[in-house]
Order: C-alpha cells, then sequence, then structure tokens
C-alpha cells in the first residue's frame, strides 16, 4: 500500500490508500528490507564483481555483434551473469507483455497467449490483469526466466503506433492502475517485472532517434503519471527506460526523468535496465541508467571495463557503481531470487491457463453497435456464413518482441519480407483456437460454410446463400512499424461493403490492435470488437456472438472519426522516413520531432473534449445485451457515490465511469475513477470511488496544486455521453512530487 501526503489548505495532512498488494507480490516494506540486504553485499563485493550485474547480452543469435551464449543461458531476450560467490543469481530475462515471448520457436516450446494489452484494458478490470500476470509469471518460472520485461505503460498519443496493441490506453489512470495490477500478478511468482518504456515512446516511427517534445507539466498530469500510478500500485523492481529522445536527451541518458523524477521524487529504489540498443554513452551511468541491457546491440558494453575504470579513478563515479549494485541487488532480494530462483523443465497447466486467457477476452471484446438485436445469435441458426480473416486456422496476434505462440507454434504465419536478422519478426501470426471452430461448437446443427474472403464474389454468394454472414476483418500491428492511416488493408472494407450488400443480416468482427475507420459501418447492423483475442479467442469470439457471454468490454481508447481529428492528422516521419524495426535513423544526420505540446496531457478523450470534436467511438464506450442506469451521483470532496442498476432482462457488466468536467468555469474533461460492476438483470449495487487528487490537479513550479473552488463531475456512459453533473467543492492543496 502506498501512501501519499498532500498539504491541504488549513495545513490538515491526508492520506490515500491505493489497492492493496497481493500477500506474495513484494511490497514497498519488502522492498526496503531488501535494500539493507544489498547495501551489505556492495560492501563484500570486490572491484570486479562490481561490473557484473551492470551489463547483459540477448543470449539469441542476433544483432552486430552476436554475443557468445552461456550454457546456462534460456533463448529469451536477455541474460545477466550472477556471482557466484556472493549467492547472486544470474538474471534470466523474457519478454512477456502477452505470455513469455516465443523468439521466433528458437527455445522450441510455446506459452499461454494473452489477449493483446488493448484488448486487457478493455475489461477495465484490474483483477483479469493481476490473474493474466500471475499466470505470466508462473510460465516464465516454469521456463526458467526469473525477469519478466511486462508492463508496457505508454500512453496511446497516436492511435496509428505500431504498439497501441502491446500498451493500455489513452488514459494515466486507466493504464496506471491496470499496469499496477499485471505487475503485481507477474511478481507474486517470486520474480522481477520491469514497468516500461519510460518514458513518451509515443511511436515506433525513427523510435531510436524521435525527439518528443513536451513540457514538464503535461508530462507529469499524462505520462509520467501512468508510469507514477503502476509503480506505487505494482511496486515494478525494475524500470526498462526508452529509446526515444524526450526533449533532446535520449530515455535512458535522461538525467531528469531518471534521476529526478523516478529515483527521487518517487523514491523508487528498484533498477533501471536499458531497452535493447538504447545506451548511446557510458555517461548514461551518471544520468541514472543502472544496466546495460543486450549490450552487443550497443555500440559499445560501456557498462563493463570502462566503468569499472571510471570507478577506480573517480569517487563520484565509485559511489555511482555502488549504487547501481545496490540497486539490481535490491531487486534480486525484494524478488528472493536469490533464495528461490526459477528453473527451467517446470510443469505448465496450459488448460488451466487458457482459461485465464478466456476470461480475458471475453471480457474485453467490446460490442460496437447491434442494430435490432441482431446479436445474439440464436443457437438454432440454420445457415452461417463465415468469410474472411483466417477465420478458419486462429486468431491474429501483434507481432515483436512481445509475439506469444502456442505450443507448436504459429497455426498460419505470414512472412511479411525483408532480410536480416529482424526479418523473422516481420510475420503476421495467427494462433489459438479458432472462431470457425467455436460458431461451429456453438451452432452445431447450422450449416456453417467458411470463404477466405479473397474472392469477393464467392463470399457474396455464400453471404445471398445464408441466414446470416460474419466478416472477420484483420488489421495487423507490430512493434517497430506505426501505420499510416487508420484503414483495413487487403480490400477488407470492399468485402464487407459487398457482403452486407448481398445479405443485410452481417456481423462484422474486427481483429485489430488499434482504432480503426468503418466506412460501412451506417450499412453493417452489429460490430465486435474482438481485438487480437489470444489462446482462446475464437471460443471467447463465439462465446459473445451466440450470447453465454453478455459483452461488457469498453474502449480503453477512442476511436476517431478520421485522423483529420488527431492532434497530429499526419503521423511525424511516417511518410518521410523507411522505418524498420531497429528505429535506427537513416543516416547520420537524420532529424525526426514529435510535438506533444499541442495536446499536452490532454491525451485521447481530453483532446477530444478540448476542441469539440465527435470521435466514431469515444473512449469507455462499449454496448451490452442488457441496459444499465447510473443514479443518485454524491461528491463530497473526494469521494464520489452512486448507484449502478441493470435495468435490462440478462445478468451483465457494466463500467461505471466517473468524469472530471469543469474546474470552477474551466472546461476540463479527465476520468477520475472508474468501477466495472456485475449485476443480475434488475439488480442494483451502490457504488463508491476515491478520486486521487493528481487527477483534480495540475502540475506548477510547486509540484501538484490544486486550486481550491466548485468542481464539476459527471458520470459517463462513455466519454461523450455524460450525465448530469453535480458540483463538489475541492480545498486548495499542494503536494510537492
Ligand atoms: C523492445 C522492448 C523489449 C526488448 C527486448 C526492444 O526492442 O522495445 O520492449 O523488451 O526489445 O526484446
Amino acid at each position: 500500500m502506498t501512501k501519499h501526503s498532500w498539504m491541504m489548505a488549513g495545513a490538515a495532512v491526508m492520506a490515500l490508500t491505493y489497492g492493496t498488494a497481493q500477500a506474495d507480490a513484494p511490497t514497498a516494506a519488502d522492498i526496503a528490507r531488501a535494500e539493507a540486504h544489498a547495501v551489505a553485499t556492495v560492501k563484500a563485493m570486490n572491484a570486479d564483481e562490481k561490473t557484473v550485474l551492470t551489463h547483459g547480452i540477448m543470449p539469441l543469435p542476433f544483432g552486430p555483434n552476436s554475443a557468445k551464449v552461456p550454457a546456462d543461458a534460456i533463448p529469451g531476450a536477455g541474460y545477466v551473469p550472477g556471482v557466484a560467490r556472493l549467492g547472486v543469481p544470474a538474471l534470466k530475462e523474457s519478454d512477456a507483455s502477452l505470455g513469455v515471448a516465443y523468439v521466433n520457436g528458437l527455445r522450441g516450446d510455446g506459452a499461454t497467449a494473452l489477449p493483446s494489452g488493448l484488448a486487457q484494458a478493455a475489461t477495465w478490470n484490474p483483477a483479469i490483469l493481476e490473474a493474466g500476470g500471475a499466470m505470466i509469471g508462473s510460465e516464465a518460472r516454469a521456463k526458467g526466466f526469473n525477469v519478466l520485461l511486462a508492463g508496457g505503460v505508454n500512453l496511446t498519443r497516436d492511435p496509428r503506433n505500431g504498439r497501441t496493441f502491446e500498451y493500455l490506453s489513452e488514459d494515466p489512470l486507466l493504464s496506471g492502475t491496470l499496469v499496477g495490477a499485471a505487475i503485481r500478478g507477474i511478481q507474486s511468482n517470486g520474480i522481477i517485472s520491469t514497468i516500461k518504456h519510460f518514458a513518451l515512446n509515443g511511436q515506433e516511427t525513427g523510435r531510436k532517434f524521435v525527439d518528443t517534445r513536451i513540457s514538464e507539466a503535461a508530462a507529469r498530469e499524462s505520462d509520467l503519471l501512468a508510469f507514477e500510478i503502476g509503480i506505487e500500485q505494482g511496486q515494478p523492481l525494475s524500470v526498462m527506460c526508452s529509446y526515444n529522445v524526450i526533449n533532446g536527451t535520449h530515455g535512458c541518458d535522461h538525467d531528469m526523468l531518471l534521476n529526478t523524477v523516478l529515483k527521487h521524487d518517487w523514491h523508487w529504489k528498484g533498477f533501471v535496465m536499458s531497452d535493447w540498443g538504447a545506451v548511446p554513452s557510458l555517461d548514461t551511468a551518471i544520468h541514472g541508467l543502472d544496466q546495460q541491457s543486450g549490450a552487443q546491440l550497443d555500440p559499445k558494453v560501456f557498462f563493463g571495463a570502462d566503468l569499472a575504470a571510471k570507478a577506480k579513478a573517480d569517487p563520484k563515479w565509485a559511489a555511482r557503481l555502488n549504487d547501481m549494485n545496490k540497486r539490481v541487488l535490491t531487486a534480486i532480494y525484494a524478488a528472493g531470487i536469490d533464495k528461490n530462483d526459477a528453473k527451467p523443465g517446470g510443469a505448465i497447466d496450459f488448460a488451466a491457463h487458457g482459461e485465464v486467457a478466456l476470461e480475458a477476452a471475453k471480457q474485453g471484446i467490446v460490442l460496437l453497435k447491434n442494430t435490432g438485436n441482431l446479436l445474439p445469435l440464436a443457437k438454432t441458426a440454420k445457415h452461417i456464413a463465415v468469410i474472411g480473416g483466417y477465420a478458419v486456422a486462429g486468431v491474429l496476434s501483434g507481432g515483436g518482441s512481445s509475439q506469444v505462440d502456442g505450443v507448436g507454434g504459429p497455426k498460419v504465419a505470414i512472412p511479411l519480407g525483408g532480410d536480416g536478422p529482424w526479418a523473422s519478426f516481420f510475420s503476421q501470426h495467427y494462433q489459438g483456437v479458432a472462431p470457425l471452430a467455436g460458431i461451429r461448437a456453438n451452432a452445431k446443427d447450422a450449416n456453417v460454410t467458411y470463404r477466405d474472403g479473397s474472392i469477393i464474389a464467392e463470399a457474396v454468394d455464400q453471404a445471398k446463400k445464408a441466414d446470416v454472414a460474419i466478416v472477420f476483418a484483420t488489421k495487423w500491428s507490430t512493434e517497430g512499424k506505426d501505420q499510416g492511416d487508420l484503414t483495413l488493408p487487403n480490400g477488407q472494407d470492399a468485402l464487407i461493403a459487398a457482403v452486407v450488400a448481398a445479405n443485410p443480416h452481417t456481423i462484422v468482427v474486427l481483429e485489430t490492435g488499434n482504432p480503426v475507420a468503418m466506412p460501412w459501418l451506417d450499412k453493417v447492423p452489429a460490430v465486435i470488437e474482438a481485438w487480437y483475442s489470444g489462446a482462446r479467442g475464437g471460443d471467447a469470439i463465439a462465446s459473445v456472438l451466440f450470447g453465454d457471454t453478455n459483452p461488457s468490454g469498453h474502449l480503453p481508447v477512442t476511436f476517431p472519426a478520421s485522423t483529420a481529428q488527431l492532434p497530429r492528422p499526419v503521423l511525424d516521419g511516417y511518410w518521410d522516413l523507411e522505418t524498420n524495426f531497429s528505429g535506427d535513423p537513416p543516416s547520420p544526420d537524420a532529424k525526426l520531432s514529435a510535438n506533444y505540446d499541442i495536446e499536452g496531457s490532454d491525451v485521447g478523450y481530453r483532446w477530444f473534449a478540448r476542441t469539440k470534436q465527435k470521435s466514431l467511438f469515444p473512449f469507455g464506450y462499449g454496448l451490452s445485451y442488457t441496459s444499465f442506469a447510473n443514479t443518485g451521483l454524491k461528491v463530497n470532496g473526494l469521494k464520489a457515490s452512486f448507484t449502478v442498476k441493470n435495468t435490462g432482462a440478462r445478468p451483465g457488466a457494466t463500467v461505471a465511469q466517473l468524469y472530471l468536467t469543469a474546474r470552477g468555469a474551466e472546461a476540463k474533461q479527465r476520468l477520475v475513477g472508474f468501477a466495472r460492476v456485475d449485476l443480475k438483470a434488475g439488480e442494483e449495487k451502490p457504488v463508491s470511488v476515491t478520486i486521487d487528487p493528481r487527477l483534480l490537479a495540475d502540475w506548477t513550479k510547486d509540484g501538484w496544486t490544486i486550486k481550491g473552488g466548485q468542481y464539476s463531475f459527471a458520470l459517463g456512459e462513455d466519454a461523450e455521453h455524460l450525465g448530469t453533473p453535480v458540483t463538489a467543492s475541492i480545498a486548495a492543496a499542494k503536494k510537492k512530487d
């Protein structure tokens, strides 16, 4: 539990508490104890030992200086040797945003794929994220990994970002709360998790050199707040600094972000590891970087002999080197890796873990449109035409370092060309349970046909013969490459338009990692956003289509009506730069910047509110097969209460959303609380929410600053459909950091 003290007007001190950590995930108190142990170990280290934990390799046959892989390394993202004399174990690192990463099958094993980060966030359910984290962590342990490169929490500043699928949302409260839960789950396995990529890593185009320009106030109130909340709630033992440049300085070289914000202001005790190939110089050590990861991707192993020489010559560097070791050791001891390390060859209960993935997928699927209650489908349907999206094989997944595949690998892999070491990452993978199998299992007596959609006439012919047509439309996203626009690729818009013209009972199931445009929307009666739905996605989609699952997902990002609505209608650099997975500049003098001060801290729905624009589908939006009503909103200081009722005929879950709408006369929209509530038909429940004061505040030269006055709040079905506002008197308050 984390407490925050605010100096309220009149000098009263108020403490706020956040969610309670799972019993076995390390708490702040565990970390403080681990730090004392770490200090003692650093004292016992000799000079050679002090530059062992400070750098690692990528134990894979990759990179310009492909490293020698030690015998005890496991194919994965990283390996840092231990110090056996002092009982310090080696760190064995795997990517794990959505499951234990597949690394192109180099380990010869598979893992349970969770739905994408965006899909999990659409549940608005921290318990789902925590269960998913616990599941991933246990699989990682069983494979011998003790550090997971998880916890991606960069805000969706641009829906075209190639990694949007891996991240969570455009809102700091939602993202921070959910990532904290995922990290608690992972670390409950006695292993280390990162939170990443610190910070403001908002696009993949030119990711190693794009300079994101933003004022400190805007950063503190948005992207940094997501990290701050995530760190408080999840207590990650490591932070991964980002590739990009922030206001002129690389993320891993950023004294202000690493030393001032993270370590000083937030009192965070863990270690900062670099992203892979993100270290420009030795001076990064002085600026707050503790460990150089995958060092063969950097120009040099800076944190080995060079660091040792500096420490020998200069007491300031010697002290810094001790601190670097203390921080890595604090993480190791807090996780308990020194006592109970992960070992490869552990048993994995894939059936049980599949249930975790299934529940996340079910709760994250968003029903976008359902005219005339076309859904749910009757199980007695006679003739269903399923079209497109490789629905015969599996569900789409996102590409890059987070790619997970099940045992036996992907069901379909479509290589997208390129060469060099990263080419194999550019391959679309379809995985898990096929939607077609799920549909057939639900409509046992129906004639269910499948056409791949490549020949429109054939799809139309099938649709005409059927009672209902279900078109699966996919759009692949990957780390390393953004999207130029929001359109569905490969003529899928034309396919959908032709099918719905042939059969008005057409349902579109989207499998996308980003918001997409829907030029056919007014013609198609039912649309589901199923995202990348993971190992059991096909079952989850079928369960929603046939009504065993009442959809309850709500959009964690705004779906714009067009890119013209965005703060940057053209994604910076996209059309001028040839991007590749590594994101290296095409020439040494290449320059790129992205001006985040356009929207400042008004990311996503806040930008739409500020500019009074209507989206295609707003943040927070999601339909159900039942209906809900929120009534009786009262706000008293930082406590809000109201009642949520299921006013329909089916059980279901809703996500109550509380928004700040104005501070005095100033219109200002911010999500300040949310609660996912399960309700039987006709049932009502009281809900109370405690508002984090930082969400009411501005960041000023005095830190968090709340102007006293009348603040307005409203419950929203989503960010654009708000109930009647109520006002509350909020006391002036300040908090330094
Ligand atoms: C990604 C990180 C990842 C690392 C190791 C980098 O390219 O940005 O998210 O953890 O590779 O695979």
